[in-house]
């Protein structure tokens, strides 16, 4: 099964709507006609419209970072999935692990989520991922399936076109410590194995599944030729037109 790599930017909470523009004028001007891989920026929400114009024209796609299930109503501080559709979004991150731990989120909330983003024609990009306590204890892939049996439930095969998983252990986001591709691997051959028990073999054989956490130009080649490892959710090597067009080059190179 040949899945086109996927390079994702997860900027956080980081550039101002002029600085997103800049970022991703260097991004577009460079990688952005290519096809080899699929490229997605994820900037906040405040940016999306700065950039959105910006990638007409380019192959380069845009997602957001969190959205609300609900359509509107009085949610203060929250964003809907037509309101990301109306800004050109075909992405959104959920479940990330910084907004399991410091916001809240379940895999319940996380399900809901994904049920509005897939019923929006919004791509959900699931993040899971054990702490380092939960590694430690020999728990991650119990872990791990608990994250994808709540945040995929009620969802069947059909609703997982466009679909992406990723793993992003917790213990490397930020932290300069990267799984090792042997870690990452493993996780990912489950992640896949889970899948085909729970949709299908064909479903299994399309869904992407990224490697994220500390994921930067000198460590992408070892973790993009892992079988299951299918491109990057990068945090802060995104930051930087240089390395994340880098990262781009090096899932072409693995393409
Ligand atoms: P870093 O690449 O900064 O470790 O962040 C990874 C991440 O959380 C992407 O969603």
């Amino acid at each position: 099964m040949n899945r086109k790599y996927l390079i994702a930017g997860n900027w956080k909470m980081n550039k101002t709507s002029d600085e997103a523009a800049e970022l991703v004028r260097e991004i577009v001007q460079t990688v952005g006609q290519q096809m080899d891989v699929e490229v997605v920026v994820c900037p906040p929400f405040t940016a999306l419209s700065a950039v959105a114009p910006l990638l007409e024209g380019a192959t380069v796609k845009l997602g957001a970072q969190n959205m609300h299930p609900s359509a509107s109503g009085a949610f203060t501080g929250e964003i809907s999935a037509e309101m990301l559709r109306s800004h050109f979004s075909s992405y959104v991150i959920l479940g990330h692990s910084e907004r399991r731990s410091l916001f809240g989120e379940t895999d319940a909330s996380v399900n809901e989520k994904v049920r509005a983003a897939i019923k929006n024609q919004l791509k959900p990009i699931l993040c899971v991922g054990e702490t380092l306590e939960e590694r430690e204890a020999n728990e991650t892939l119990s872990v791990i399936e608990r994250q994808l049996e709540g945040g995929l439930k009620d969802v069947d095969g059909e609703a997982t076109v466009g679909l992406v998983v990723a793993y992003e252990p917790v213990w490397a986001i930020g932290t300069g410590k990267v799984a090792s591709p042997e870690q990452a691997q493993e996780v990912h051959a489950f992640i896949r194995g889970w899948l085909k028990t729970r949709f299908s073999e064909s479903v299994s054989q399309k869904m992407r599944l990224l490697y994220g956490g500390s994921m930067k130009p000198s460590n992408a080649q070892e973790l993009l030729t892992q079988t299951d490892i299918d491109g990057g959710l990068i945090g802060g090597a995104a930051l930087d037109a240089n390395s994340f067009i880098d990262l781009v080059t090096a899932a072409r190179e693995q393409g």
